[in-house]
């Protein structure tokens, strides 16, 4: 990757030219520290009367970030300047925390700090237990996750002045803190077992597995090799640019409204199956095909246009080229499956067959659809215990610390103004209304 000059404001520009009017704009190039350059198009309406238009952002940025950058082409994924691939193997998750939501990694002094805030703000108000009451047993937890997280407003006021940086920075301490109790509330609440408290002797990974998992009964210990691939698995989902949820998240704190509201629109957009709903469809997916036989048969279901089977767990909207991050999720997932005794996991072997066909077939090489963070990370959670609803809250509970961090920086920006995009409109022209009695049946459009 080349570095490019830190200078956003550089005098290049980009020229427009209306070919039937020959009328043309200038429009300044913005240059980042890496990746494709910028046309920056905010005068474009004033100057021209156009709008542009890009439906799903595929060429689109919203914003200027220092966070996070992908390479989808070389597939490389960096967190302040660090390597995915570092930091997974050498830092925490509370580390990769304090750097997402600082910008630098914390000295031992900073991290000790930092830790003590976490864990000592990871029990909840009683209160919340009770919204938990109002939830059938067989809810999804990502729809009590939408709920309780969007209701944590209605108990921290104190830290709810969204410009007031301390109160910024306080929320996004409970945030980080709180969800991940939240989360092992909901497993518990499927499952009919009591609510276990967070520990402040535990790490962070260690206590989310002991409030999963721990019960009255007996004592819960935990596994070194459980704890290193909940902490990897927290590493690898915590941000990614601009995604689905995260621009979710910044588009509703642009509007002003609370941290816990705009953290709970993301929990929202990430449960959908194409985004981080997909490790739960993998699963689902590798049972229905039951058997490596059946697989050229799902193939070319997923080729079918007709058919709205996709293959869950591959293919991404940036990179092109390996997901980073499901090398890494691959490499642990044979781990724990080894440091847990579990031989020949049908569907590791199941999933390993699936992706050695498809990358061979040219379908997927030619729209260049490799394995994402989601294909492995279902085997990963399924050996740990997790019951397939909780895949994608565990995901939530990881990528908290991006939506925050993202909605921060957003938050610190000076010119910050409400998100609001324009549109192509190409509905009814102008037309005059008809009294009811003088309409005839007209066929609907789409
Ligand atoms: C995450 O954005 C992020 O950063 C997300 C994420 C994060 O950390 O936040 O990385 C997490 O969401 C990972 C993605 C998890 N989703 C899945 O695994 C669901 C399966 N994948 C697809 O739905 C799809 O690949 C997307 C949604 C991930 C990407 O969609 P795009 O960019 O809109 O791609 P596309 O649908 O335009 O596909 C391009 C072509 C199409 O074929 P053609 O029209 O060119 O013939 O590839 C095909 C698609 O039909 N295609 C697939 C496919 N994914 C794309 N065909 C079969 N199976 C698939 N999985």
């Amino acid at each position: 990757m080349s570095k490019k000059s830190n200078d956003n404001s550089s005098q290049k520009t980009f020229t427009l030219t209306n070919n039937e009017t020959g009328e043309s704009c200038e429009l300044p190039i913005v240059e980042g520290t890496y990746g494709p350059h910028c046309i920056d198009i905010r005068k474009l309406h004033a100057q021209t009367g156009y709008f542009t238009l890009d439906p799903s952002f595929t060429a689109t940025g919203s914003c200027k970030s220092r966070l996070t950058y992908i390479d989808g082409e070389e597939g490389i994924l960096m967190h302040r300047g660090y390597d995915i691939k570092e930091l997974a193997v050498k830092s925490s998750y509370l580390e990769v925390c304090y750097l997402l939501i600082n910008g630098e990694l914390p000295t031992q002094a900073e991290l000790d700090e930092f830790t003590y805030h976490i864990t000592n703000h990871t029990m909840v108000h009683e209160q919340i237990k009770s919204i938990y009451q109002g939830f059938r047993r067989d809810a999804h937890p990502m729809a009590i996750m939408c709920g309780v997280v969007g209701a944590m407003s209605a108990f921290y006021h104190d830290s709810l002045d969204i410009n007031d940086p301390e109160q910024r920075m306080i929320s996004a301490h409970r945030l980080v803190a709180k969800i991940p109790t939240l989360a092992a509330m909901a497993m518990k609440y499927s499952k009919g077992q009591p609510f276990v408290y967070p520990r402040n002797d535990l790490s962070y990974a260690e206590n989310f597995l002991h409030m999963c998992f721990s019960v009255p009964a007996e004592e819960y210990k935990l596994r070194p090799p459980v704890v290193r691939a909940m902490e990897r698995i927290l590493i690898l989902h915590a941000d990614h640019e601009q995604n689905a949820s995260t621009s979710t998240v910044r588009i509703a704190g642009s509007s002003g409204a609370n941290p816990f509201a705009c953290i709970a629109s993301g929990i929202t957009s990430l449960w959908g199956p194409s985004h981080g709903g997909a490790n739960q469809m993998v699963l689902e997916m590798l049972n229905e095909i039951g058997h490596k036989d059946n697989i050229p048969e799902f193939i070319k279901r997923a080729k079918d246009k007709e058919d709205p089977f996709r293959l869950m767990g591959f293919g991404h909207r940036v990179y092109k080229n390996y997901d980073p991050r499901a090398e890494i999720m691959r490499e642990s997932c044979h781990e724990v499956l080894e440091e847990l005794g579990i031989k020949d996991d049908p569907q590791l072997e199941l999933a390993m067959e699936l992706e050695k066909i498809a990358l061979n077939d040219p379908y997927f090489k030619d729209r260049k659809l490799f394995p994402n963070v989601d294909f492995y990370s279902g085997i990963i959670l399924k050996a740990m215990g997790f019951p397939t609803e909780m895949f994608t809250v565990l995901f939530a509970v990881s990528r908290t610390v991006g939506w925050i961090s993202q909605w921060k920086e957003m938050m610190e920006e000076p010119s910050l103004r409400i998100g609001r995009p324009r549109q192509l409109y190409t509905g009814a022209p102008s037309r005059a209304y008809v009294p009811v009695k003088k309409r005839k049946v007209v066929k609907k459009s789409a």
